[in-house]
């Protein structure tokens, strides 16, 4: 089983498009609806929010985690891979366990980064994305790192998460919000060709960013041609390549197609809009982290 971890519903639009590339292996998805959103949180509470999602994964015998969450990979991903993975190993006594060491938590941000670079002709790229994955530089580090001449505008869209963890992000309240965010990064830099929905709850409110961005350029900018970019194809197909590249993986990916889901929350509350997400029955289990 491949686990898939995001802090509530937004991991779903990476694990459909996973299932997509990727429909021979089993998935076993965990979504933190209860703690939902990590956003606003502390870099501390999304660390070991994250860290114990990681745990319960590995101890339900995934061997690979994917945090399909930009929030939990700007935050805890570094360090879950640096310092813990050979504490979690010892602490559920697997300590001289031949499979030692084949643990993996991947993140989505580097796949992202990776892609980018293919997709802007002006080399102005906006970034929208969580408090918290803004707050953290994750994006304009790592572009700088890999593509030095890309310029990159980021805005925190702090509402976004909130009306599509609660339903709301198809509502005409939602219009406010969505017009707010794009009009400060469109207007910010105005050679902006490139907006990457760097959080993965995004996609959901696309028909309306799409709306706004149709209406905005043409009223004020008609010339102007911007490229919306969403994660999940771009996931899965790093993915995909990373297991070509780690074939020893593959045996714990599972090869039946199944996928599980799990909430923090009340499975009621989770399998409706998940239903909505995956275009397909949803039935949760509950499970508490700690
Ligand atoms: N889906 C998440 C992300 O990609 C997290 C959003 C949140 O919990 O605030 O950043």
């Amino acid at each position: 089983m491949i686990g898939i971890f995001d802090s509530g519903f937004g991991g779903l639009t990476i694990l459909k498009a996973i299932r997509r590339h990727l429909p021979q292996y089993d998935y076993l998805y965990l979504g933190d609806n209860a703690r939902s959103p990590y956003g606003s949180r502390s870099f501390e509470v999304v660390y070991s929010y994250t860290l114990q999602a990681v745990n319960y994964l590995f101890g339900r015998g995934c061997r690979l985690v994917i945090l399909a969450c930009n929030t939990a990979s700007a935050k805890a991903l570094r360090t879950i891979q640096q310092n813990d993975l050979p504490y979690l190993w010892e602490e559920r006594g697997e300590v001289g366990d031949d499979k030692r060491g084949l643990e993996r938590v991947l993140g989505v941000i580097r796949p992202t980064v990776e892609a980018l670079a293919q997709y802007t002709k002006s080399g102005h790229v906006g970034v929208l994305a969580t408090e918290g994955t803004v707050a953290s530089e994750s994006y304009p580090i790592e572009i700088a790192k890999l593509f030095p001449h890309i310029s990159v505008h980021q805005q925190a869209c702090p509402m976004w998460v909130p009306l599509i963890e609660n339903a709301e992000h198809e509502s005409a309240g939602a219009d406010y919000f969505v017009g707010k965010y794009l009009e400060q990064i469109l207007t910010a830099d105005e050679r902006i060709d490139t907006l990457l929905l760097a959080c993965t709850h995004y996609p959901l409110l696309l028909p309306k960013i799409e709306t706004f961005l149709s209406r905005w350029t043409t009223s004020n900018q008609p010339d102007r041609q911007i490229r919306l970019l969403t994660q999940g194809d771009i996931v899965a197909v790093s993915l995909a390549d990373y297991l070509s590249r780690h074939p020893s993986l593959l045996p714990y990916c599972g090869n039946s197609g199944r996928v599980e889901f799990l909430t923090t929350e009340s499975e009621e509350r989770f399998a409706r809009p998940a239903a909505i997400f995956m275009g397909e029955e949803v039935a949760a289990r509950h499970v508490e982290l700690k």
